[in-house]
């Protein structure tokens, strides 16, 4: 029996490298030896955005970032959260099992807290319920389909163990192995990738290679990459260097090396490592832009892909609800 992982990517941004590298591109690895079910977790970005042409396009432009990125959806499991109101029933039942002192402690409520504080605010500024029975939510997610694996960032491990405690919960006072417990896995081989200012690539920081870029676009945004003023002749650092650190989850292992041994013997000024990049990144990333053209040319094909694939996913959901219903009694 092939083990089940199961992801989702909120659509509150134009998607970049980091979530193609960091967690697209090892989903769809991962999905050669999984059953896989990966969606757009759409009703989580409400918390934070309230465009709805936005969550609209955002939505579309995730699809097509799994699609151009390789997703087939006869072979992967492929839907929108909101696709699947199950999700939802099972949201009710495990609030009734979530102690509120988890929520607590939820990283992300946290820091929300802790800047208000500092700024002076009240601590629950700005906090909806939403954003802080947030972990439940994504529980919902996760349990609805009896996942083994959930391949995420490090950010999201600590919401995969609150999942873990919310089922535990569940199945010990029913006395029932009904949810199964998932387990959070890293992306193997990936660090995070750096945007364009050194910082973590991400959208709130405003400091990303959209996926999607023109061949033109990417040029101007590697170019735009911040660099030390170190001249062309000093040798280079390549293990602190923005430019090499993308470099790295482009290039062959090869090509790697033999950039490290340039770096190192001085010699090459930024200018030269940037149009290296540039490079390794235009290769990779044409066949994915090329498809999401193709793509775009037919807006309903995306609709018609993801509502294919919540309406199959609502066939294992419903019957897992049902069993649920029946343990807890409300059938
Ligand atoms: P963002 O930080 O841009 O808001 P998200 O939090 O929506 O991105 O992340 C969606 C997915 O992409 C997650 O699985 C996350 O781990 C991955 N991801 C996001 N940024 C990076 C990065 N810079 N490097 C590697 N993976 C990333
Ligand atoms: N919380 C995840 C993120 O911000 C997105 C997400 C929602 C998710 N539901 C999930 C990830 C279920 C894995 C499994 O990146």
């Amino acid at each position: 029996m092939k083990k089940i992982s199961l992801t989702g990517i909120k659509p509150t941004g134009i998607p970049h490298i980091g979530n193609y590298i960091g967690a697209i591109k090892p989903a769809l690895q991962l999905s050669e030896s999984c059953e896989s079910r990966y969606f757009i977790a759409d009703y989580h970005a409400l918390n934070s955005c309230k465009n709805p042409d936005e969550i609209r396009s955002m939505t579309r432009e995730i699809a097509a970032a799994w699609l151009a990125g390789g997703l087939d959806p006869d072979q992967v499991l492929f839907y929108k959260q909101s696709g699947v109101p199950e999700t939802f029933e099972l949201l009710t039942i495990l609030l009734a099992f979530t102690p509120k002192g988890l929520m607590n402690r939820a990283h992300a409520y946290k820091a929300m807290l802790q800047s208000n504080q500092s700024a002076g605010k009240d601590p629950d500024d700005g906090v909806n319920m939403g954003l802080f029975t947030y972990p439940v939510l994504m529980a919902a997610d996760i349990l609805l389909f009896d996942t083994d694996l959930v391949p995420v960032g490090n950010d999201q491990f600590q919401h995969v163990e609150m999942a873990v405690d919310i089922a535990e919960s569940f199945n010990f006072i029913y006395q029932t192995d009904a949810l199964k417990l998932p387990e959070a896995i890293a992306q193997p081989h990936t660090k995070t990738l750096l945007g364009l200012d050194g910082r973590k690539m991400s959208k709130s920081y405003g400091n990303t290679i959209p996926i999607f870029s023109s061949e033109k676009e990417l040029r101007k945004l590697v170019m735009k990459i911040v660099t030390n003023s170190q001249g062309i002749e000093e040798p280079k650092d390549p293990d602190t260097c923005n430019v090499f650190s993308i470099y790295q989850a482009f290039a062959s292992p090869d090509q790697i090396e033999a950039l490290r041994q340039r770096y190192l013997a001085g010699g090459m000024g930024w200018g030269h490592a940037k149009q290296e990049l540039f490079e390794v990144m235009n290769e990779a990333l044409t066949p994915i832009r090329n498809r999401y053209q193709e793509l775009m040319q037919d807006p309903g094909y995306i609709d018609r892909v993801l509502a294919e694939g919540s309406h199959k996913a609502r066939e294992i959901a419903s019957a897992k609800i049902s069993q649920l219903r029946q343990i807890v009694g409300i059938d």
